[in-house]
């Protein structure tokens, strides 16, 4: 059998580039090479392209920008040359491609952007479509379409700023009116908790929309949900399957950057440890509905909570790029649920090849 080129992207524009780096060095690793060829395409923080062709263990931190592992590369948007342009200096260079994988989070690159330039390419891709990554990356157009779509979620209003500034005591008024305290605000574009805060008065409010509109010119407010944090993954293109759900344990009072990347201080439950088998079979079947309503395919990861009080399954987000290190909820999920990590990779490839 003739093996698959398969170009893994990393790094990019992005708060998450970092999360990234550490993402594509465990796909890589894990890539069955007696099916497919790797090259490693990285985009720097300010997105220049390169193809790095060093030691995977050179991607966190940043440390496989060393120029005697990189070359200027991208991917072209011309369908003929169907894979990556090589700017090598004795001249120019095509890798043909069968796929790309995006190991992107976030901006850049979990937003349909790089997801619009493959599909101009014609090279099959790994994940959600433009649109669809568009959708999901972008929390008020989500909300809206799961609305539409009948899933219960928090009640949330979302503002631009151009319209806030004119007045924001009177939007701030009418959204506590709506929401109550305490308020979630979210950018409506970022990713990785970024810009998030949990606003407890007016003054926390106003606090809170200035820190989020730093990150996006849209902003989300929702109702606090008092729930078990639960998540769960789907995988699949016409016919998705909902993985085994898990369960975050915060040792915080939100699942913040800090509590997710840096402290190491969130415990997974997997699968889920405080709620029952009869709702964890109603998450994974409200995930593969906001999957599908979403027009997702590939994969995503479908976060949810679950109130305390009532036991009532709320919708918080879909990621259509999840974390995707060897600890990351995505890929414990599936090996949970009888898919190793090797094996899912593989899944993800012929998924993408078969959509194409
Ligand atoms: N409406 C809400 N009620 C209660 N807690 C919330 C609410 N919205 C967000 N949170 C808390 O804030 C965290 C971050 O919010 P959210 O998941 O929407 O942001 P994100 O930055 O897109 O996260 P991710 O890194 O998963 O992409 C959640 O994991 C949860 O702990
Ligand atoms: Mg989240």
């Amino acid at each position: 059998m003739d093996k698959k080129n398969i170009a893994v992207i990393f790094g990019g524009v992005s708060s998450e580039h970092a999360v990234s780096c550490v993402s594509a060095q465990s796909v890589i690793d894990n890539i069955n090479r007696d099916k497919y060829n790797v090259y490693m395409l990285g985009i720097t923080v300010d997105g220049k392209w390169y193809l790095f062709e060093g030691d995977t263990a050179l991607l966190p931190k940043d440390c496989w920008l060393d120029t005697r592992f990189i070359t200027p590369a991208f991917i072209s948007p011309d369908s003929a040359a169907h894979g990556i342009t090589v700017l090598r200096e004795s001249g120019c260079e095509i890798i043909y491609l069968d796929a790309v994988h995006p190991v992107l989070h976030g901006k850049n690159g979990e937003d349909g952007t790089i997801q619009g330039l493959c599909q101009l390419a014609g090279i099959p891709f790994v994940g959600c479509d433009h649109l669809s990554s568009a959708m999901c990356m972008d929390k008020a157009f989500t909300n809206m379409t799961a609305d539409i779509a009948g899933i219960r979620q928090a009640k949330w209003r979302a503002v631009l700023e151009y319209e806030y500034i004119k007045n924001p005591e009177a939007f701030l008024e009418e959204a506590v009116a709506y929401l109550d305290f305490p308020i979630f605000v979210k950018p409506a574009n970022a990713g990785s908790s970024v810009g998030i805060s949990k606003a407890k008065d007016m003054a926390g409010l106003k606090e809170a929309m200035a820190i989020a509109f730093k990150e996006d010119k849209k902003v989300v407010l929702e109702q606090f949900i008092d729930g078990f944090e639960v998540e769960c993954a789907v995988l699949g293109n016409d016919e998705p399957q909902a993985s085994t759900v898990g369960e975050i344990l915060p040792a915080k009072e939100f699942y913040d950057y800090e509590a997710k990347y840096i402290s190491g201080s969130t415990g997974l439950a997997i699968p889920a440890k405080n709620i029952s088998a009869e709702k964890i079979e109603q998450v994974r079947s409200a995930a593969v509905q906001v999957y599908k309503a979403l027009g997702c395919a590939g994969l995503s990861r479908v976060d949810f909570f679950v109130e305390k009080q009532s036991g009532e399954v709320y919708f918080n987000e879909i990621n259509t790029l999840p974390g995707f290190t060897s600890i990351s909820m995505y890929p414990k999920l599936w090996e949970a649920s009888g898919v190793p990590y090797s094996e899912l990779l593989d899944k993800l490839i012929v998924l993408a090849l078969n959509r194409a």
